[in-house]
């Protein structure tokens, strides 16, 4: 082969590699679901609770970004896995004008059955413009009441014996890790449900040695193989997306959401998690 022709062919080549990687990155991987399947052990664990599933879906940013029937469909998927309790860690919407909240709902309806055993907490997304509207968290919140969703605000959900905890958004004009973390009974079973994983870092945690479980990060939505993602919206870089250890003997999980900001994934396929509680020896 003479000069000419090899570099002709190795242009054609990147070329090809590169309109390759461009159309999976777009029209590929950001719908390209993965069901995580993990256990969950808790500690003090109602007997009855164990073998339950909780499945755990985040960031839906229903919107003008996110495909509707995409959306549709996956809690469609969701509805047909039939979880004992459905969790959404925040971020159903991506606000643009007062119909988001309609929009949101009409989509929302998809997971049918299961909204009556869901609940969930908001993210910065859910408070609109600058994340600091709590006329829109307001009327989310109702409108998702009226779909059978719980939405805890700093509140606490007792579930078949497991305190189910929920701290409202990290950068939202309600964040209230402090009040609801000290209402924690560290003796009994619990789980905790938090937006933003840079909160697991505030010394706020007490004696509980729980789970908590994220969204947020999205896990940066595209990360090169080998090197972590560029760009991650927290102050602990470590929190892309999956399992850590933290101090006071917590774990971390962290979902990388179901919906995108920008439609690209590469290298972050959106999740669906679905967790077995079992007992912690
Ligand atoms: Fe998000």
């Amino acid at each position: 082969m003479d000069r000419r022709t090899f570099m002709r062919r190795a242009v054609t080549g990147t070329i090809a590699a590169a309109a390759g990687t461009t159309f999976y990155t777009i029209k590929i991987e950001p719908h390209w679901v993965k069901v995580v399947q993990r256990a969950l052990p808790i500690q003090n664990l109602p007997e009855e609770l164990d073998g339950k599933r909780i499945v755990q879906i985040s960031d839906l940013h229903i919107g003008p970004v996110v495909d509707d029937l995409y959306m549709k469909e996956m809690l469609d998927k969701v509805a047909g896995m039939e979880p004992d309790l459905l969790a959404i860690t925040g971020d159903f919407i991506t606000y643009t004008n007062g119909a988001s909240v309609r929009k949101a709902v009409s989509i929302i309806e998809s997971l049918g059955d299961s909204l009556t055993r869901c609940v969930g907490i908001f993210g910065n997304h859910d408070y609109g413009p600058g994340w600091s509207d709590e006329g829109i968290g307001n009327s989310l919140e109702s409108s998702l009441n009226g779909l059978g969703v719980r939405i805890l605000r700093n509140e606490i959900l007792e579930w078949q014996g497991l305190q189910i905890a929920g701290i409202d958004d990290y950068w939202g004009p309600n964040f209230g890790a402090k009040v609801v973390l000290p209402r924690i009974n560290a003796g009994r079973a619990g789980l905790v449900l938090c937006h933003n994983p840079d909160v697991v870092d505030l010394p706020l945690w007490g004696d509980y040695k729980g789970w908590i479980l994220s969204g947020h990060t999205h896990g940066g939505q595209c990360k090169p193989p080998f090197l972590p993602p560029p760009i991650l919206p927290v102050q602990n870089s470590r929190y892309s997306r999956g399992e850590f250890a933290l101090e006071g003997g917590r774990r971390l999980y962290i979902n990388t959401g179901l919906g995108y900001l920008a439609k690209v994934r590469f290298n972050v396929r959106p999740e669906i998690t679905e967790f077995v509680l079992k007992q912690k020896v």
